[in-house]
């Protein structure tokens, strides 16, 4: 009785040290992505210009980066926010911890070398060599090309500078031992012709993460053969659950009949100068789709999205967009 006890005290201490052993590795020795490059991003105009619009109205850095006015349809950025982050993902919108989206302007990023920005885009690794939860998709942004994240460099140092500093992270248990397994190396992509339109709008809606948000997940991870078929949930910030719509082409459930005009003018309402915001009052429908930023894409870029959108494998899969907060009284 006793040898078997002493064995058994063996195994649970073989056992605590494998653990501990385990944890050690993964909390100091990961994430692992490498060094930054040393790259010096030479801020051309084009360049400018090019990161300007592609982290406004496609990767939509900034609007994830700036605080949205939650008063209004669609949540449009309090444009004075420009980059100065402050949005948080804690409790009260069912996330494990809390999570201020940080500033992103020179104010912010002044030490950041561009081999540091560039691996945190494209890798999700900080300056301090820890991970970037991926409520930011740079996944997503992994397959950018190249000169697309320089672009995107040269523009966020034009930014002006906002003044803003937010509480560190607190992740729950296990997801702080786990978010330093997430990063990953980069596989670039490059931009295809724009002639090549299905090529080309693969590409923008890969940069743009319309899956991240159009694909249910498990633990983080797109379920197999529900990419883009929606129903991935979100806790509204005007109350109540939202869900992402089925964007495959599936003709019953999804947007299959939708016509060309029909999905441009989705978008381009927003931008459309005769526009009027829409408040909301507590309860209402809102949604998270920044639709205020697309609606600025190219049209060009709008219809190479709806090309390849239009190739997706239908997925049936009926969503309902919105259930209201259970009435409390
Ligand atoms: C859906 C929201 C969202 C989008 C879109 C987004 N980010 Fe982020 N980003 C975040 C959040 C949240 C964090 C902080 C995560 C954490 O601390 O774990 C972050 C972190 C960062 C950091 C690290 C800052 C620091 O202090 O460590 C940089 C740099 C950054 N983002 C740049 C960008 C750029 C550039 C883009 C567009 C190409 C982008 N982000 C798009 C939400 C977003
Ligand atoms: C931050 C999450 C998020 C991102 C990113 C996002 N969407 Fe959405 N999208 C939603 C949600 C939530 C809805 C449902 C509410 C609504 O209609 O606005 C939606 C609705 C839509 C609809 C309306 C479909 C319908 O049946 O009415 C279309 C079309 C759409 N998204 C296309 C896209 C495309 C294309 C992209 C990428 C360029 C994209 N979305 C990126 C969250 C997102």
């Amino acid at each position: 009785m006793k040898k078997i006890l002493k064995y058994a005290s063996y195994i649970v201490i073989a056992i605590v040290l494998i653990v501990v052993a385990g944890i050690s590795y993964i909390t100091l020795a990961l994430p692992n992505v490498g060094p930054p490059e040393n790259i010096k991003v030479e801020a051309t105009p084009q360049r400018i210009e090019r990161g300007k619009y592609l982290a406004n109205h496609v990767t939509a850095c900034v609007d994830c980066h700036s605080t949205r006015d939650w008063t209004i349809l669609a949540g449009p950025i309090k444009e004075e926010t420009l980059g100065a982050g402050g949005e948080k993902f804690d409790a009260n919108v069912g996330f494990p911890g809390s999570v201020y989206v940080p500033n992103i302007t020179p104010y912010h990023l002044k030490n950041w070398t561009d081999g540091e920005l560039f691996r945190a885009i494209t890798t999700g690794v900080k300056k301090d060599g820890s991970a970037i939860f991926p409520i930011m998709p740079w996944e997503s942004y992994s397959k950018m090309s190249r000169e697309d994240v320089y672009s995107i460099i040269a523009y966020l140092r034009t930014l002006k500078p906002q003044r803003t500093d937010y509480p560190a992270r607190q992740l729950d248990f296990p997801l702080n031992i786990l978010v330093h397994t997430m990063p990953a190396k980069a596989t670039l992509g490059t931009v295809p012709d724009q002639h090549d339109t299905l090529a080309y709008g693969a590409y923008l809606v890969q940069i743009a993460a319309c899956k991240d948000c159009h694909s249910q997940a498990n633990k983080g991870k797109i379920i197999e053969g529900l990419e883009f078929a929606g129903g991935h949930e979100y806790t509204s910030p005007n109350g109540g659950t939202i869900r992402s719509a089925n964007i495959t082409s599936d003709r019953e459930t999804g947007i299959g009949s939708w016509t060309k005009e029909q999905f441009l003018s989705k978008f381009t309402q927003y931008a459309d100068s005769t526009h009027k915001h829409q408040r909301i009052i507590p309860g209402e429908f809102q949604t998270i789709m920044p639709w205020y930023k697309y609606g600025k894409m190219k049209v060009s870029d709008l219809e190479a999205m709806y090309a390849y959108i239009k190739t997706i494998k239908p997925v049936k899969n009926r969503v309902n967009k919105f259930t209201p907060a259970e009435m409390r009284d």
